[in-house]
């Protein structure tokens, strides 16, 4: 199946792009209709892939890997914006072109980014026994900042009414799927494969312990001084204003920043601004079914 380029190519934010259902994962139209290729995508043994849920620190997870590879050279790190430096495989950009593309073109060592659940992953990068990067980051918050992202980019639907969104959200019924299958697919695959999994929260809590256990995952071993302007660099406050790192570079017909910006807050515990006590509670009834089957719950504290 060829890459539906014409209908994203053209995609300039006049109207939302459309949604479909692939094995049961909702997915933004471009990404669905050029599935096979994602799929076939062949992996190199020296990829390094970082795979979250959408709004659980990809970005930061990137600029802080990016710096790492560039051992804290910050004028390396502004050499193009995320999207360009590190390609997002499953999806097409408006004058950027695939994802696929740009990662088949790029030299080797590549990093790369996926949203895709793990049975959703093209087969190449386990084949290949890959460097995987997984990050979580706790459901509340998480739900709170892919509501916002929704509302200000238009290549994935309107989100509605809060009240409308967490119930798409408990529903599973956002693009990449359900919140609880992902972090607990890519738990279990990460006893067989090399993933390292992390936790937004502790990123949060202790940067420069997490940026030290990245740099041993990825082979560099950084000296102190250059971890430290590593965690300085990706503070929310020096991203924030970084535009190779806000995504301001995307038009704004498309990512509307006026409406909530990218960079948002970066916070642990907004969730307590936006649920109500019936909310919270529903959601708690709700997870506790959910993650019976699974011991990643200790990392999560709400
Ligand atoms: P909020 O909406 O809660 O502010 P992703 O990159 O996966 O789309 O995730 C975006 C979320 O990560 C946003 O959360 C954004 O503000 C936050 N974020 C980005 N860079 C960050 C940083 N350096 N420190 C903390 N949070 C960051």
């Amino acid at each position: 199946m060829a890459l539906n380029k014409t209908k994203n190519d053209t995609f300039d934010g006049t109207e939302r792009l459309t949604v479909d259902y692939v094995k049961g994962i909702l997915q933004p139209t471009p990404t669905c209709d050029s599935w096979d290729q994602i799929w076939n995508f062949q992996a190199k043994s020296d990829d390094l892939l970082i795979a979250t849920y959408p709004k659980a620190g990809t970005t930061w997870t990137q600029e802080i890997v990016d710096l790492i590879q560039n051992e804290g050279d910050i004028e390396k790190s502004q050499r193009a914006p995320t999207h360009i430096r590190i390609p997002f495989i499953e999806w097409i950009l408006p004058s950027v072109g695939s994802g696929l593309d740009q990662a088949n073109e790029m030299p080797s060592p590549r990093t790369l980014k996926t949203h895709l659940p793990i049975q959703l992953l093209p087969p190449s990068f386990i084949e290949k026994n890959c460097k995987i990067i997984y990050v979580a980051r706790n459901p509340k918050d998480n739900m709170v900042s892919y509501y916002h992202f929704q509302r200000m980019n238009k290549a994935l639907p309107a989100p509605g009414t809060w009240e409308e969104y967490f119930e798409s959200f408990l529903a599973g019924k956002v693009c990449w799927g359900s919140w609880h299958d992902h972090v607990k697919g890519w738990w279990k695959a990460k006893d067989q494969h090399r993933i390292l999994y992390l936790f937004y929260e502790d990123l949060k809590k202790n940067p420069k312990h997490e940026i030290q256990k990245l740099a041993e995952f990825i082979g560099k071993n950084l000296d102190d001084e250059v971890l430290d302007k590593i965690v300085l660099h990706t503070s929310f406050d020096v991203m924030k204003q970084n535009p190779m790192a806000n995504y301001s570079s995307i038009p704004t017909t498309i990512m509307n920043h006026s409406v909530s910006p990218f960079m948002r807050k970066g916070t642990v515990g907004d969730w307590k601004n936006h649920f109500t006590v019936a909310q919270n509670e529903r959601f708690n009834e709700d997870y506790e079914k959910k993650m019976a089957d699974t011991n990643i719950t200790f990392h999560f504290q709400f």
